[in-house]
């Protein structure tokens, strides 16, 4: 799909310190519609602390952080989850799954949050997880390979049919061939829903399908050419 011209997430200033460490540094950022994002940079570097604050996660930050427009640092915590579930999709870098749920279950949560049809859920959820190759069965997730948990948390990221998809190294689990398999679906994916993907890559052969790429350096990003 061709990116939009319309940026559904817009970031300035972005100003973040862990104590005396400063992590980002005056950064900003524009998310177009539809766009393949890939962030790299090394590691330690701020990527999924970056990741956290363009997923309102994270709200200890300075600087601007505007959603489909929405200044975010303006929304009462209500209508921030209420914008969060609209718009964004989030896969950790360390999954957050419920290790009793089973996949199917872990998946539907978000979108039993908000508020959405339990059964049409499920059939999104089974619909996701059989593209990634993933049973939706009765195993609880915490028996699952990492592999498996990995994409379980893909899923979980798309149920709500998000604007956004931040996704923080979604294939580090993957083997070569999975990893394919993972971003293929998350094009075809995109073709129909259109939503834009932001994710922290270090594999070459994923980054060669993003649209821009993007290096997380000093605190700052730096377009990579
Ligand atoms: N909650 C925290 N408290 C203190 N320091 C933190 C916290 N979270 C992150 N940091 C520090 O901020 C820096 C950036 O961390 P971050 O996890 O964003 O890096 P990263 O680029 O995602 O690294 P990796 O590639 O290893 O995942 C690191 O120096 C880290 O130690
Ligand atoms: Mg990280």
């Amino acid at each position: 799909m061709e990116p939009g011209l319309k940026n559904i997430i817009r970031a300035r200033g972005i100003e973040k310190s862990f104590g005396s460490i400063r992590v980002l540094k005056n950064l900003d950022i524009d998310i177009r519609e539809g766009e393949f994002l890939a962030i790299v940079g090394r590691s330690g570097v701020g990527k999924s602390t970056l990741l956290a604050i363009l997923g309102t996660h994270d709200l200890a930050y300075d600087g601007m952080l505007e959603v489909d427009g929405k200044p975010v640092s303006a929304l009462s915590r209500s209508r921030l989850a209420a914008l969060r579930r609209e718009y964004l999709g989030f896969v950790f870098q360390d999954f957050h799954l419920l290790p009793r749920l089973t996949a199917e279950e872990n998946v539907i949560l978000p979108a039993v949050f908000s508020g959405k049809n339990p059964e049409k859920a499920r059939t999104t959820a089974r619909h996701i997880l059989a593209g990634l190759s993933v049973r939706a069965d009765e195993t609880p997730t915490s028996l699952l390979s990492r592999g498996e948990r990995q994409r379980v948390a893909v899923a979980r990221g798309l149920v709500n049919y998000p604007s956004v998809l931040l996704a923080d190294e979604p294939s580090a689990s993957l083997d070569r061939e999975s990893e394919q398999s993972l971003f293929n679906l998350l094009d075809d994916l995109r073709k129909d829903q259109g939503f834009a993907l932001v994710a922290v890559i270090h594999s070459k052969a994923v980054l060669n399908r993003a649209d821009r790429i993007m290096e997380l350096r000093d605190g700052m990003l730096h377009e990579v050419v």
